[in-house]
């Protein structure tokens, strides 16, 4: 987007835009840990009680984590540990930098969804590893922009509360932390449901806001009748898809232009 060189674990380019980046240096992995503490210093000045570290989506921390994209030699590819080494040196270097009372969280995926990508079983072994290393929380979602589907943002054919039942096997081995998961949650009883059921400690919700923001006020109101639930049509990801305004299916009154409907 930005003309900017692309840089990667290893020269592979996503199917998404056919850029062939350039593998990272020593230098350049560095700068990059250095960069996170600085980035999250700076928020912590202006009031933020904590950050949360990307490592999904098929970002640079995931692609440093999957074997298909990391085909590396030294000590940050070649085993699962070596593969965590980036992200486990970026929540070092923010903690050092913000002390032990700031929040880190990291978001990582349950699955990459594609061929060859992260299941669920390295993924527990990732977020234990996390946890023993200093993550505060973790908040699980699901799959790469270059998943042949479009897990990232879980379409209507997919089931609510999709990631859940793998946010509960990551729960059990990074149990001392609490667990977040997302993932086609816009209604409160399956909200409820994947707490009581002990699949995740919180929930995390996107559509469910766009379509409805005073979703959590209705919910804590008991206003459910009047709650406008989102029905994962994505018309809103297809907007920023094309660069446009963010729009929405159900809620016309998104971008406040039509206050007295
Ligand atoms: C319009 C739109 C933009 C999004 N942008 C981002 C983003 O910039 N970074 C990110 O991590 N997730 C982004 N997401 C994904 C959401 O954080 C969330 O993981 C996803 O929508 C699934 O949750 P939901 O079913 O509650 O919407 C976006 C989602 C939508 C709908």
């Amino acid at each position: 987007m930005t003309g900017e060189q692309i840089v990667c674990p290893s020269a592979i380019p996503s199917k998404l835009t056919g850029v062939m980046p350039i593998p990272m240096t020593k230098k350049m992995i560095n700068k990059v840990i250095k960069n996170y503490a600085i980035a999250s210093k700076r928020l912590q000045k202006a009031g933020y009680d904590g950050v949360e570290v990307h490592a999904g989506h098929g970002y640079l921390l995931n692609q440093f984590f999957s074997e298909l994209y990391n085909k590396r030699t030294d000590e940050y590819g070649g085993s699962l540990e070596n593969r965590t080494r980036l992200a486990v040196e970026v929540l070092h270097s923010i903690r050092n930098k913000c002390g032990k009372d700031f929040i880190i969280g990291c978001r990582i995926n349950c699955q990459d969804y594609i061929e060859g990508g992260l299941e669920i079983g390295d993924m527990a072994k990732i977020a234990k590893k996390l946890e023993d290393e200093g993550a505060d929380l973790l908040n699980i979602t699901a799959g790469i922009f270059d998943s042949p589907f479009y897990p990232v943002i879980p379409f209507m054919n997919q089931p609510r509360g999709v990631y859940s039942e793998y946010s509960k096997i990551i729960k059990r081995s990074a149990s001392k932390i609490p667990i977040c998961v997302v993932g086609r949650i816009n209604t409160p009883e399956i909200a409820e449901e994947i707490l009581q059921d002990n699949r995740a400690d919180m929930v995390a919700m996107g559509r469910a806001v766009i379509s409805d923001p005073y979703f959590p006020q209705k919910v804590q109101e008991g206003r459910r009748v009047e709650m406008v639930v989102c029905p994962a049509c994505n018309a809103c990801l297809n907007q920023i898809l094309i660069e446009e305004k963010i729009s929405c299916s159900i809620n016309a009154n998104l971008l406040g232009r039509y206050e007295d409907i």
